[in-house]
């Protein structure tokens, strides 16, 4: 019966079961009453909410339309899989959600940005009015939401982050002060403490101590490591308000490491980089790949939007490029990737990272396996790791969007908050924040002027265990002219103390993430709209309605500005569709559900959010290879992306069954079974039969079927299985 039970639960994966917190922290909840306790062990990351005033219920989805005007199947809560924006029914209806199943049950919200409209009717142009408006607006429900009973403050903090469609023009933020950063200091006036606000007018960045003396949030100003912001240029040089921020964040950074303190960072624009594409300059990218390496001991994670797509980073320290960083070499041959991510250039995109974990130095459960495989001659597959903890590596967790550009969701971490029972919450100190002891130098606001002569970069670059002599290396079988090889203006943050234990990032202990649930709202089901059949001359679309447009593959164009017009408009899944008669709409009740716990998850099985546990999670989804040794590193990037999925036979219909009826397999011990990583319960009656060929079949569907998985999730299930298949 509970079997029984459980094999329904899996089954409905996407279609969620019940709204809410769940996972341990949610049973802790409910015992909260008699014992009550401040900490609640959970926070919640909301991103791209992208309000738009001029949304039209029953409006038209394709690019004249905009949702805006015409007569289409825009529901009420929004027209998912398009390129619509967010109606303010949806925004609303967000808060009241957050309202009734969260707010007493956080401790802090991370808030990374894009808080307006796309600029993307030409017919209706933004304005200064408009995008502060809708930030102001959502600021301001943000503040009444958890406003305190006496009305003089706020029950937990919340931390905003700027997004590249929070200013005018889009993408571009001159260095401050400037009357952007002006403005949202007015606008934030509620989030950002007191005593940083007149940093925040300079660079658009500050923290906040959402535990006070134990955590710290850094709300980030991705816009001037942004690579489209053409306002800035990169980190290298000490007049850029980039390299500003990463003095900040290192002085910061290091002040934490010595009051015992852990940092979250955050932002809007991720710090993503693949093969051909990035998202940061270059400098940028690699100052911030060494801060977070220098300071693994005090980061826990990096928290991301912008892209919509629900996947993870993970920054190998090995990346990590001397030369580089001082922009003295060349950046190589990525391309700055596009504003938002077409399906096909998303996946493209998480196809290059899949190839890039599917590379990854195995973490020790794995290696002893992969040794076991590797018997017999075969090809050893990459370098087995030493490096028990995975502190060679960061993380990265990108958030989807609340606009609907697949499924609106919102996500709520849970972290470990043994011993931290009686800390003293922030609410406690936010109100006495103003009369604090000055003395304290973490409160002092920063004078940046002389940020560049706190340390000797001499003393500091003898510690680090990057090695700064590969760019080098590198540079001399190039040929180059000489240029400085080491930036004289770059100070290196100091790292751990060689006794200090692994931080929360890597090992299991207080203020680690211990997972997350990941919520979503199925608009399709929600807006419950009575459409017609599609019009004449969109039948073409309509018979595949939401991957047709990927034929024209939309979103190459590497361009500025006015790439948008280049690619195609998505229409949506109910693509040339009307509302029949005049019905009225009649949406159904509104709720988030469960889309996902990692709790739960039975495919990604992950145990905690450390990086090993994500490194292991990524070489799973890249693929377990050395079985017959061919695609490795040779994998097509490519041949996957085409639409026929000829010559996948018996296997890819295998992919399915495992994939989609998970609960047969997954009706097996629970997940505690580590040891059997690549076996789990996968049809262990035949296993015997098939033998040697067998297993290699089964592995690499394994690998598959989590790359499918975390592909379904990346695009929040609104891709069906065979579109799925198409990526692979
Ligand atoms: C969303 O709702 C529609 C309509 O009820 C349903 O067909 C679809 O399977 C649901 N999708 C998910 C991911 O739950
Ligand atoms: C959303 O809520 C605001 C109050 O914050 C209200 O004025 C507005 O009418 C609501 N809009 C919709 C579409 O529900
Ligand atoms: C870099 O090279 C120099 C000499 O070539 C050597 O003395 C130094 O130890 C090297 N530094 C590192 C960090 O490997
Ligand atoms: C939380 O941290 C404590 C103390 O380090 C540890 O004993 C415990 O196992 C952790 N809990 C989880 C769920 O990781
Ligand atoms: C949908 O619209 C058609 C045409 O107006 C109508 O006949 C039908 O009853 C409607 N269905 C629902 C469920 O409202
Ligand atoms: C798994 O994916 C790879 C490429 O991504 C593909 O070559 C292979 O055929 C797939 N395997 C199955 C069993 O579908």
């Amino acid at each position: 019966m509970a079997l029984l039970i459980r094999v329904l639960a899996l089954s409905l994966l996407c279609h969620g079961v019940i709204a809410g917190p769940s996972g341990p922290a949610a049973a802790q909840a409910l015992t909260e009453r008699s014992a009550p306790r401040k900490l609640h062990g959970r926070f919640l990351h909301i991103t791209d909410i992208h309000p738009d005033q001029f949304y039209k219920v029953h409006s038209s989805t394709d690019q004249d339309g905009a949702c805006h005007r015409g007569k289409g199947p825009a529901g009420t809560y929004g027209a998912e899989t398009t390129d619509c924006d967010t109606p303010f029914a949806l925004v609303n209806a967000t808060f009241d959600w957050i309202a009734a199943n969260l707010r007493d049950k956080i401790d802090f919200v991370v808030w990374t940005g894009d808080s307006a409209r796309h600029d993307r009717d030409e017919r209706i142009p933004r304005t200064p009015d408009q995008v502060l408006g809708t930030n102001a607006w959502i600021a301001d429900r943000f503040a009444q939401l958890f406003a305190d009973s006496d009305g003089r403050g706020m029950t937990v903090p919340v931390v905003p982050s700027f997004g590249n469609n929070d200013i005018l023009p889009h993408n571009i933020l001159m260095p401050g002060p400037n009357k952007w950063l002006q403005y949202y200091t007015h606008i934030w006036r509620h989030f950002i403490p007191e005593e940083q606000k007149h940093t925040f007018e300079l660079g658009g960045w500050f923290h906040v101590e959402v535990i006070p003396n134990k955590l710290a949030v850094f709300s980030l100003n991705t816009l001037y490591f942004f690579d489209r912001n053409a306002g800035v240029d990169g980190c290298a040089n000490p007049s850029e308000p980039g390299y500003k921020q990463l003095e900040w964040l290192r002085v910061q950074l290091q002040l934490l490491r010595e009051r015992g303190m852990k940092a979250i960072l955050m932002g809007h624009v991720p710090p993503a980089r693949t093969q051909s594409k990035r998202l940061w300059d270059e400098t940028c990218w690699q100052k911030y790949s060494l801060w977070t390496h220098q300071f693994r001991d005090v980061v826990v994670v990096g928290l991301y939007g912008h892209m919509n797509i629900d996947h993870f980073l993970i920054h190998d320290k090995d990346d990590i490029d001397m030369a580089a960083m001082s922009g003295s070499s060349e950046v190589g041959t990525r391309e700055a990737m596009e504003d938002e991510l077409s399906v096909q250039s998303a996946s493209d995109y998480l196809v290059e990272l899949r190839e890039h974990w599917s590379k990854l130095p195995p973490p020790p459960t794995l290696a002893s396996k992969r040794e076991e495989i590797n018997k017999g001659g075969r090809r050893e597959r990459g370098k087995k790791r030493k490096d028990r903890w995975a502190e060679r590596y960061h993380l990265s967790l990108i958030g989807p969007s609340i606009v609907p550009n697949y499924f609106p969701t919102l996500r709520v971490f849970e972290y470990n908050i043994t011993g931290l029972e009686n800390a003293a919450v922030w609410k406690d100190t936010s109100k006495k924040a103003l009369a604090q002891d000055t003395a304290d130098v973490s409160q002092k606001p920063l004078d940046l002027r002389h940020l560049s002569t706190i340390e000797s970069d001499a003393e500091a670059e003898a510690e680090t265990d990057i090695d700064i002599n590969k760019s080098k290396k590198k540079k001399k079988r190039k040929n180059k002219p000489k240029k400085p090889q080491h930036d004289p203006n770059l100070i290196i943050p100091s790292p751990p103390s060689k006794t200090a234990p692994p931080g929360p990032a890597y090992s299991p202990q207080p203020l680690t993430l211990t997972g997350f649930t990941q919520y979503f709202a199925n608009l399709t089901y929600i807006n419950n709209l009575n459409l017609t059949s599609a019009d004449e001359d969109d039948t073409e679309t309509s018979s595949l309605p939401f991957f047709s447009w990927l034929r024209d593959g939309g979103g190459d164009d590497d361009g500025d500005d006015w790439w948008w017009w280049l690619r195609r408009w998505r229409k949506g899944k109910h693509s040339g569709k009307k509302p029949a008669g005049a019905r009225p709409p009649r949406p159904r009740e509104f709720a988030f559900e469960v889309e996902y716990s990692t709790f739960e998850d039975r495919i990604y099985r992950l145990d905690d959010l450390t990086v090993n546990s994500f490194v292991e999670l990524a070489v799973r989804i890249g693929g377990v290879v050395g079985s017959s040794g061919e695609e490795e590193g040779g994998r097509e990037v490519d041949a996957g992306m085409g639409l026929d999925d000829e010559g996948e036979g018996d296997e890819g219909v295998e992919v399915e069954v495992d994939e989609f009826e998970e609960g047969e397999d997954g009706s097996e011990k629970g997940g505690s079974d580590d040891d059997e990583e690549e076996e789990v319960g996968v049809e262990k009656k035949k296993k015997k039969k098939k033998g040697r060929k067998g297993k290699d079949r089964r592995r690499k569907r394994k690998g598959n079927k989590t790359w499918l998985h975390f592909l379904r999730h990346a695009f929040v299930c609104t891709l069906e299985k065979d579109e799925l298949k198409k990526f692979s």
